[in-house]
């Protein structure tokens, strides 16, 4: 493989995968390695990447038996595994992308609990959850606290005021309507909150009421439909803002953000969906119209036999899901025929995304 440098200084390759890339000089230095440059320990950086010359230059270059050997002008040196380097230059990371689904399962993502502690399996329900947002896991155990203990497999828990945990069970006077025997249609949980919080874990310890039976409906594939057949009221929705609130004796928490949020390219970044304590912003009458029109659509689709999936959690079961791709939901049960009792938590997305890094490059 031929190297060479161009009139900028900067190293081409002739190599398939590196043909659009040049590489400067700096971008590479600051990549050196070795104990010199790099704690063996934790891979952190000894020195100030800012204080290095900004004109330093390449003074040697070949490639070797798959690695590009380079020395600088200010007589660092050092090699890179060919290979790493084209993973570098693509940003590529171990993380599968979201694949969006509607209610057509032929096998749903159910995981053993008891086959959870071979890490392949671990590996491949992260998999499973990156690309679909959700996964059950069955045979876990009636035991309260399972839900932490689950938890605590990825990462830390985040408190809220709801707890370290959350106990739905039906209670008088709740200040959430999860806390009462009512159906729950499609939502995502704390949007008045900032950050959200970014996965929910919801675990059954008993469910043994008339109805109480679960749902989730992927935000990610309903934002593609709308793209790819509503355009206008994909515009109302992706551009409106709209209040969330929650309100009880201790606290009120508001925040704002769009029914689907997209990033400044335009991808899908997220859902947010909550009838019982959203506040649709001013807007002239007209265009009120179409986006009430907007949501009522989006509704319908979140709770369509297409989009939306139903089962039941039984008890031992647990479902975890994305909060802010996935929606939930319930239908009522009746308090008076038996027990239902879930445990709930939240954790970030860093330790799901952390985790499958973690098992995907062996120490
Ligand atoms: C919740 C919730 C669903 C259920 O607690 O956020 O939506 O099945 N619960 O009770
Ligand atoms: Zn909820």
């Amino acid at each position: 493989m031929k190297v060479f440098l161009n009139e900028s200084g900067c190293l081409l390759l002739d190599h398939s995968e590196f043909k659009n890339f040049s590489i400067h000089p700096l971008w590479l230095r600051e990549r050196l390695n070795s104990e010199r440059y790099l704690d063996q320990n934790n891979y952190q950086r000894l020195y100030e990447p800012s204080l290095l010359d900004s004109n330093i230059k390449f003074s040697k270059f070949c490639v070797e038996n798959n690695y590009l050997k380079v020395e600088f002008t200010d007589n660092s040196k050092g090699r890179f595994l060919i290979g790493d380097l084209i993973n570098d230059l693509y940003s590529k990371d171990v993380i599968p992308n979201k694949k969006p689904w509607k209610n057509n399962f032929k096998n749903l993502p159910i995981y053993d609990f008891k086959l959870l502690n071979d890490g392949e399996n671990f590996k491949k329900l992260l998999c499973d959850f990156q690309k679909l947002g959700f996964v059950i896991v069955k045979n876990t155990s009636v035991e309260e606290g399972t839900v932490i203990k689950f938890a605590e497999m990825f990462g830390p828990v985040r408190t809220t005021n709801f707890g370290k945990h959350f106990d739905v069970v039906s209670k008088p006077n709740p200040n959430d309507l999860a806390y009462t025997s009512l159906g729950i249609k499609a939502h995502t949980d704390n949007p008045y909150r900032k950050p959200m919080p970014g996965i929910q874990i919801l675990h059954c310890i008993s469910n043994e009421a008339d109805g109480g039976d679960s749902s989730l409906v992927d935000g990610f594939a309903v934002a593609e439909h709308f793209k790819n057949n509503e355009s206008e009221m994909y515009k109302m929705l992706t551009e409106t803002d709209v209040l969330f609130k929650f309100v009880d004796k201790d606290i009120i928490l508001e925040n704002y953000g769009k029914l689907i949020e997209l990033d400044h390219r335009g991808k899908y970044l997220q859902s947010r969906f909550s009838g019982r304590l959203d506040y649709v912003p001013y807007l002239e009458p007209y265009q009120l119209q179409k986006f009430y029109e907007a949501r009522k659509k989006l509704y319908h689709l979140y709770e369509s036999e297409e989009f939306e999936l139903n089962f039941r959690l039984e008890s031992g079961m647990l479902m975890m899901f994305d909060n802010i791709r996935v929606l939930h939901g319930r239908t009522e049960y009746d308090v008076n025929s038996g027990f239902r009792h879930l445990q709930g938590c939240y954790i970030d997305h860093d330790s799901t995304e952390g985790k499958l890094r973690r098992l995907s490059s062996p120490l």
